[in-house]
């Protein structure tokens, strides 16, 4: 078996028409530059390596799930298998982004027909949900409503999701690919520094609690590394799920339980929401990149189509030319993902409720006349382009994981509570924490969410419609099959970090290891700051301030799950920025 070793000390460390352009010198816009220089993995060259495996591999941020991933396939299961596996285990083992009450998105990549297909398990609002339910008297963002309250949370679509998947694509029961789930939260395990300390920054929210406090704390506290963390109740419900399936959380016993517990706190959700669930299949976005193919989550989530955007306005710039995280590439890719930011808050949001102009976005043209206004020598400050009103809060407790088994299908999953531990509301005696996903939607026009994300109309709040995300799972396909698959998870930085993750594979050949290694830049068009990670240079910081950026240093963004496949070999990494996450394969 061939595990992942940590190291401690890696350092290494349509519409934006209305970007106004100062007198400089902008980007030639120029036909795609074809095909970077194929990069052969020199172990020479290479300060980190990836994993290597040749029969299946799994990716994901909790060793413990991991393990469950791998012996599932060990065991003759599919990616499908593994993948529901591990969604199960991670609600146990990675309780502040693994869930059940919460939802996301799975990208299955079926060898034999040689299609991908976009699974959305996003939560729905409830059908008492409505357009101005997060403000105050005064019309105001009343603080915390969309986040700390029974309000903040959507119908959850995890369980649904993962029994779709496992009875359209899997080939194990679940009974089996959930029972080492139960074990784990029936016996327990030892907290990690990790998981100690995403416990003692949630305090407050977790605090208020009851239920929740009966699962994660001891003495008043919140447990410690070294604890015992044992969760019978959660055990229970998914002996209920093993038993009658996703009907028994959406209509039986847990159904009741998160209902009365909505009851009890002023909350929306019913009886009939949860019945009304629904999993839909998606058609993936689709792009190319010198010569690849990008397939990707499509609305309710951005990330998809904003990957695929940015990469067509760099697709004709040679990056490998400029040099890896130099002062050109870094403004270029700046500026591009400036852009894309500013589109998603003006044209994304639920399909099935919004018209999202998803071939425009997405169109190579488009990007051509976005880049070909583009100054690079100063850049232009994003409040020129519209207002916005930044909030500092932020967090990236989401959670993505990539699975490759032995026969070429591929797997990526990213899911969500949205917050650290989501609302950090456990339901009843269930044990399953519920989201706050709600803040995902647009409170009010303008005003920016947890991630400081600006939101319009396309994503204010409506009764069963699904929060806008950012969660790009995604592949990257090279002849039809699979060569990358990934995702991250990190709120807004999800989407710079997944292109991110692409550009250094692609166009400076790294290895998973050393592509999930190198410092990450971040900006979001507002608030209008580069964000960046320890490890650039301070020669390349003066010159980008040069240019007009206001650099922000702050903590690390993302923890990308990446599996490679290269020849029929797989190479897997875990970023290194989540000390508990483990690639392992066979
Ligand atoms: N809750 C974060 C996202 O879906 O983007």
């Amino acid at each position: 078996m061939l595990i992942q070793i940590k190291r401690s000390t890696l350092v290494a460390s349509l519409a934006l028409a209305l970007v106004v352009v100062g007198p400089v010198t902008p980007v030639q816009a120029k036909a795609p530059v074809a095909q970077m220089p194929q990069v052969k993995y020199d172990y020479n060259m290479d300060i980190f390596h990836p994993v290597i495996a040749h029969n299946g591999m799994v990716a994901t941020e909790q060793h413990l799930a991991s393990a469950i991933g791998l012996d599932i396939l060990k065991k003759g299961g599919n990616a499908v298998d593994a993948a529901v596996g591990i969604g199960f285990a991670l609600a146990v083992a990675l309780p502040n982004a693994g869930n059940l009450g919460g939802g996301g998105f799975m990208m299955v990549h079926d060898k034999d027909s040689g299609q991908t297909i976009a699974l959305d398990f996003r939560e729905m609002a409830p059908a008492k949900a409505s357009r101005d339910m997060y403000l105050d008297e005064q019309g105001n963002v009343a603080g915390g409503r969309s986040l700390y309250t029974h309000l903040a949370v959507g119908v959850p679509g995890t369980v649904a999701g993962m029994e779709h998947a496992l009875k359209k694509w899997g080939s194990m029961p679940l009974e089996q690919v959930i029972q080492p789930a139960i074990d784990l939260a029936e016996n327990g395990y030892i907290v990690s520094n990790a998981l100690a300390e995403n416990l003692a920054a949630t305090k407050e929210s977790l605090g208020k609690w009851d239920t929740t406090k009966a699962i994660f704390f001891k003495e008043g506290e919140p447990l410690k590394a070294g604890d015992l963390l044992a969760q019978k109740d959660l055990a229970a419900s998914m002996r209920l799920i093993a038993k009658e399936g996703a009907a028994a959380f959406y209509q039986g016993a847990i159904a009741d339980q998160i209902v009365e517990e909505m009851a009890k706190h002023d909350g929306l959700i019913t009886k009939e929401d949860l019945a009304n669930y629904k999993v839909v299949e998606r058609e993936p976005v689709k792009g190319t990149y010198r010569g690849y193919e990008v397939v990707s989550m499509p609305p309710p989530s951005s990330g998809g189509i904003h990957v695929i955007q940015i990469l067509n306005m760099l697709e004709g710039q040679n990056l490998n030319e400029m040099g890896h995280n130099s002062a050109k590439a870094v403004t270029l890719m700046t500026e591009s993902m400036k852009r894309a930011y500013a589109d998603r808050s003006e044209y994304l949001g639920d399909p099935d409720f919004t018209k999202v102009p998803q071939k425009g976005l997405t169109s190579k043209g488009y990007a051509n006349s976005l880049v070909a206004g583009m100054p690079l020598d100063k850049v232009t400050p994003a409040r020129e382009i519209l207002p916005g009103k930044p909030q500092p809060y932020e967090s990236d407790q989401t959670t993505h994981y990539s699975v490759v088994d032995k026969n070429g299908n591929a797997v990526a999953v990213t899911y969500t509570l949205n917050l650290n531990f989501g609302s950090g509301i456990v339901a009843g005696n269930s044990g399953i924490l519920l989201n706050n996903e709600m803040d995902d939607f647009s409170a009010k026009p303008g005003v920016p969410n947890a991630f400081g994300l600006i939101g319009g109309d396309a994503n204010a709040v409506g009764p069963g419609k699904r929060p806008l995300s950012s969660m790009t799972p995604t592949l990257v396909l090279k002849d039809g099959k699979p060569w990358l698959v990934t995702g991250s998870p990190g709120g807004a930085r999800i989407i710079t970090t997944v292109l991110q993750t692409i550009v250094n594979s692609i166009d400076f050949g790294m290895n998973p290891a050393e592509a999930a290694s190198a410092p990450r830049f971040h900006h979001q068009w507002l608030p209008d700051e580069l964000r960046i990670e320890k490890g650039f240079s301070p020669d390349t910081l003066v010159l980008l301030k040069e240019k007009g950026y206001e650099i922000a240093l702050k903590p690390a963004m993302g923890r990308t799950q990446t599996i490679q496949v290269r020849d029929n070999v797989l190479y897997g990494y875990s970023d290194p920025r989540n000390p508990d996450g483990v690639t392992i394969g066979y």
